[in-house]
């Protein structure tokens, strides 16, 4: 099959551009670079040894999509084109649900225009919310996000389900990723976060090889094993598989749902301690007060996916943090070597 990638350059889609081609399929991507360097697309094309056809641009240009769509018979889209730091969508609203539902809303309208109605979506878990329960399972409420990346992650699901009940046609498939994390093995394309990380893994990354002084540990009162916040930590690479799985098992038209996770979830002391491991020496930490929004525990029941695609989670926290480590090293700047 062709697959148009959007956001192809960044973290996931990269990983996930490795995962098609390797699997036999044509991959086309755009990509407005606003959060990404082509280096990546030059790496994934070193990796497999084949090509990626790039378009450089932004997905609500809709002139742009009609030149994709016409000079390519593209089978299905993955979109994972969009604005993805939490605190920052709390700034920049506008400029976030500008990025993240106009550039859905055009690419979709491009798509029909096309005749090409199979996409996958990037969605999160951040859609659930607050947990109602654990683990937690496709059924379980969606709604009651508290910024402006959720909300547009909880509208871009109904959106794309309003467009599956307007025209049965369509295939939509929805991946709500726990938290992805770590490297390809080649240690050559891996997360490229600009500044000073926000998330977790990238941020002890930056302590191990130490550009930052210590980790800063969000909270030791949680109503948790240790204190700490616990989160499902899922490799990318198989994340990537993920998507590979939902592209070719996914055959009938309608709305699927599937979250991406490994089931298990960690803490951050033990985030920590396998880093640790990874790197071969220990690590400073300091506790510091709760984040705001943070919400205790997070993980998944990721067993819809196991039955329907066939794809489970097969990458444990060491790989995860090892092949985030061999990243780490082998480009201590990132891509701006
Ligand atoms: P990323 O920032 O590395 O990748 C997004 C890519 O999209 C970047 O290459 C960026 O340059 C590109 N892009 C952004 N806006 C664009 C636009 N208007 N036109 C063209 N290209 C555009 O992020 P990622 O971690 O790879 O995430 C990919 C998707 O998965 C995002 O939609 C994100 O919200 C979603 N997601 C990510 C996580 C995570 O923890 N990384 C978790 C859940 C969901
Ligand atoms: C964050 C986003 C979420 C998004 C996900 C994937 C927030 C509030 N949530 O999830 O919407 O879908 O990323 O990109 O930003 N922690 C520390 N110290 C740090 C950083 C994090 O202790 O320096 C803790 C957090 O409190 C949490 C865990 O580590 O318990 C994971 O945090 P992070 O990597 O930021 O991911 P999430 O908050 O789960």
């Amino acid at each position: 099959m062709t697959i148009l990638v959007t956001g192809g350059a960044g973290y996931i889609g990269s990983h996930t551009c490795v995962e098609l081609l390797n699997a036999g399929h044509a991959v086309v991507v755009i990509d407005n670079f606003c959060n990404a360097s082509e280096e990546s697309v030059k790496r994934v094309q070193k990796i497999t040894g084949k090509t990626v056809k790039l378009y450089a641009g932004d997905v609500r240009d809709r002139a742009l999509l009609d030149k994709i769509f016409k000079a390519n018979k593209i089978d299905s889209v993955i979109h994972f084109a969009g604005l993805k730091a939490v605190g920052e969508s709390c700034v920049k609203p506008i400029e976030y649900y500008d990025n993240n539902l106009v550039g859905t809303l055009v690419l979709l309208d491009a798509m029909r225009a096309h005749g090409c109605k199979s996409i996958v979506f990037s969605s999160s878990a951040t859609v659930y919310g607050t947990p109602e329960k654990l683990p937690l399972d496709e059924n379980c409420k969606t709604g009651g996000t508290t910024n402006p990346y959720g909300t547009s992650k909880y509208f871009q699901e109904i959106m794309l389900s309003d467009v599956y009940a307007s025209d049965n046609e369509w295939k939509v498939v929805l991946l709500r990723y726990f938290n992805p994390v770590g490297a390809h093995e080649s240690g050559l394309i891996g997360e490229d976060p600009k500044g000073i990380p926000n998330n977790l893994t990238p941020y002890i990354a930056k302590v191990a090889i130490g550009e930052l002084k210590e980790i800063g540990v969000f909270g030791d009162d949680y109503d948790t094993p240790d204190g700490t916040g616990v989160r499902d930590y899922i490799h990318v690479v198989d994340l990537a598989k993920g998507h590979v799985a939902a592209i070719e098992k996914v055959t009938a038209a309608g709305v699927y749902t599937y979250n991406l996770g490994t089931g298990i979830g960690y803490s951050v002391l033990d985030v920590i301690r396998a880093f640790e491991k990874a790197c071969g020496h220990k690590l400073a930490y300091a506790i510091k007060p709760r984040r705001a929004g943070d919400i205790a525990a997070c993980y998944a029941d990721a067993g819809k996916a196991e039955k329907e695609l066939g794809w489970r989670a097969e990458l444990g926290i060491d790989e995860m943090c090892a092949s985030l480590w061999n990243w780490q090293t082998k480009n201590p700047k990132g891509y701006d070597k």
